[in-house]
């Protein structure tokens, strides 16, 4: 992902779900007074795709001896960096390049509690229940002493759902519809844009979020060998984002090999995020 795509993913994912976001800071904040409490002595936090570190920043205090952010895309990364560590100069802040849903691994943290951290709704972009082999992978490359906050989205009522996923300033679809420009310039294809309109909904049945690009025309092209046809109205799936309840995340975290030691939710039960150890 270039910079820029980036960018518009941010501005997609923020100006999409104010509310959302705003109910995720919501639960930082009272979690970043109970912090203390929940664990002792010196602590390593280590964000698992960190982006713009808006999130983590509420929850650093003086205990924090390492942040530790992975991202796919640093470049992006090491621009807040560089704010964070003006802010918090005597924190040891080490990025790093992963991709998270490969095998990793982070740099040594001596003398601290690892503490994971997976904010967003990150977990419910995984196809086919990928996101229960991430968490098993993840359980068994951390020990057993560490944790791991994990944000959340949670199931409400589907016009909220809806409305959130067709932002009025259209960023959702300006993201969607970006994939038609990488495609061209990865697979050397020339498709047009204008060729696409996205269409984003809440499926009930299957409980997520589904957004697609439909095709205005009929249209072919080529990707390699395969030729590929899209009839007018043919959909193309570009993304998915899963709806738990909270029993549904705890039951799907019982089968992975994490306990699930906490839950929090915001006033209105739109976001939750469970510590697990
Ligand atoms: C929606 S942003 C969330 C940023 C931040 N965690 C937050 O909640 O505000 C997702 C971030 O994960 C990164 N990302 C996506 N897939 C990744 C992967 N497979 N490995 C590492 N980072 C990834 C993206 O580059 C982006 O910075």
């Amino acid at each position: 992902m270039t910079y820029r795509e980036v960018n518009i993913l941010r501005k997609s994912q923020n100006k999409k779900n104010i509310i959302l976001q705003e109910k995720k800071k919501e639960i930082l904040k009272k979690i970043s007074k109970e912090i203390p409490k929940l664990f002792n002595g010196k602590l390593s936090y280590v964000e698992l795709g960190s982006g713009a570190i808006d999130k983590i920043k509420l929850l650093i205090n003086k205990d924090v001896k390492y942040y530790v952010p992975l991202d796919i895309s640093l470049d992006y990364v090491r621009k807040s960096v560089k704010k964070l560590k003006k802010q918090y100069p005597k924190i040891k802040i080490k990025p790093k390049k992963i991709d998270y849903s490969k095998q990793f691994k982070i740099p040594n943290l001596k003398e601290t509690t690892k503490v994971y951290f997976f904010l967003g709704s990150s977990i419910g972009n995984f196809y086919n229940k990928e996101e229960i082999k991430f968490l098993k992978k993840l359980r068994k490359s951390i020990s057993k002493n560490n944790y791991l906050f994990i944000g959340v989205d949670l199931i409400k009522n589907k016009t909220t759902l809806d409305k959130a996923y067709n932002d009025k300033k259209g960023y959702t679809a300006k993201f969607s519809l970006n994939l038609i420009n990488i495609i061209n310039r990865t697979q050397k294809t020339n498709l047009n844009i204008k060729d696409f309109y996205y269409h984003g909904f809440y499926n009930t049945k299957l409980k997520c979020i589904q957004g697609y690009l439909v095709s205005k025309v009929n249209q072919n092209f080529k990707i390699g060998n395969k030729r590929f046809f899209l009839k007018k109205s043919e959909r193309i799936l570009v993304e998915i984002s899963n709806k738990f309840t909270i029993q549904s995340f705890t039951r799907l975290v019982s089968n992975t090999g994490w306990t699930t030691e906490r839950v929090w939710l915001d006033n209105q039960k739109y976001y939750s995020l469970f510590l697990l150890k």
